[in-house]
């Protein structure tokens, strides 16, 4: 009886104490034992033998459990130091990513229409008819629908062919004054060294009440945007049709390959063209019930600036996952 505190101390590891934890507590030890003496005890004795036994078995079981705790404290910090890794090594193997060149286009665009106050809005790829055509003024049978080859879902939504719907949506649940650009996805059944099915546009849409919105702002702030895109180009704006804007135009900037002179990329005419743009048509404004407003809009395609800025000549290569591609814009 007398070493077994010893004992207790004297064990070195949780395995060790559970050993003397038998030995001592358990069915066939010591305690066990010493109790079993009760029977052969005189009475008048036993009540005092086993208040005694009593005693020492809390005696015994303090100094286990607090052994117990500096043990299991012990063992934890083996395991924490064992399983310890140093999270300021350096990693020899490491690679760098990089952003896809869409997006970091995209986050240009972004980022210069964000200075000046526009707010970022967003909307279903899967849209419907009216706010992905009729209420862009393009009514069925509008011949224009023709310049956009549609994927249509068996229920009749269809994937956005562009991004101008943001717009109805926008207008829809706001009132002017809207500034907002929307840049993401869109989808045309179309595939060939300048079109992939599925690619990226930022839309932009002004609206004020009144008539303080004219060609003039739009056409400062397009040329300002583009400046800031691609350097000191040209920039011209050419009479064009969109059926959501009247007067529309499209945007050229001068050749950033042969400054002008004439190229393969620009078709030897010294023109690339950027943006399609104009006044929003009165039928949009009504088919979202403003009145008394005027506003601009303009539509960009991101991966045209992106082959641009990077002098990218096959649009498909954005989107084959080539992980080669990455690697030359780190
Ligand atoms: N939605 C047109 C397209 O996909 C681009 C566009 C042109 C948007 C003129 C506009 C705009 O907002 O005013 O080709």
């Amino acid at each position: 009886m007398e070493n077994l505190e010893k004992k207790i101390q004297e064990a070195d590891s949780l395995e060790a104490l559970e050993k003397v934890r038998i030995e001592i507590f358990g069915k066939k030890g010591v305690l066990s034992a010493e109790f079993a003496k009760l029977k052969d005890i005189p009475a008048s004795e036993k009540k005092e033998f086993a208040a005694g036994l009593n005693r020492k078995k809390a005696q015994l079981l303090d100094i286990f459990n607090s052994r117990h705790e500096i043990l299991a404290q012990e063992a934890l910090h083996k395991q924490l130091k064992s399983e310890d890794f140093d999270l300021s090594l350096y990693s020899f193997n490491s690679q760098k990513g990089a952003l896809h060149p869409v997006r970091e286009t995209m986050d240009k665009i972004i980022d210069y229409f964000v200075a000046l106050n526009f707010a970022v809005e967003s909307g279903p790829m899967a849209e419907d008819d009216f706010h992905n055509f009729e209420a862009l003024n393009l009514p069925k049978n509008h011949p224009a629908r023709d310049m956009q080859d549609t994927f249509y879902f068996a229920d009749g939504k269809l994937l956005r062919t562009h991004t101008s719907p943001v717009q109805i949506r926008t207008m829809l649940k706001e009132e002017p004054p809207i500034r907002i650009i929307a840049p993401g996805a869109v989808f045309r059944r179309d595939y060939d060294l300048t079109h992939t099915p599925m690619f990226h546009q930022v839309e932009g849409l002004v609206v004020e009440k009144g008539h303080k919105v004219s060609f003039a702002n739009l056409k400062w702030i397009l040329t300002d945007f583009l400046h800031e895109m691609f350097g000191e180009v040209d920039v011209r704006f050419r009479p064009s049709f969109f059926p959501f804007t009247e007067p529309s135009a499209e945007v050229d900037i001068s050749c950033i390959f042969c400054k002008g002179s004439g190229c393969r990329v620009c078709s030897h005419t010294g023109w690339l063209e950027v943006l399609g743009c104009g006044v929003v048509d009165p039928n949009v404004f009504e088919a979202v019930g403003y009145k008394d407003v005027s506003g601009y809009a303009f539509g960009l395609g991101v991966e045209r600036f992106a082959m641009l800025l990077h002098q990218i000549p096959d649009l498909r290569s954005l989107f084959e996952g080539d992980i080669r591609l990455l690697e030359q814009f780190r």
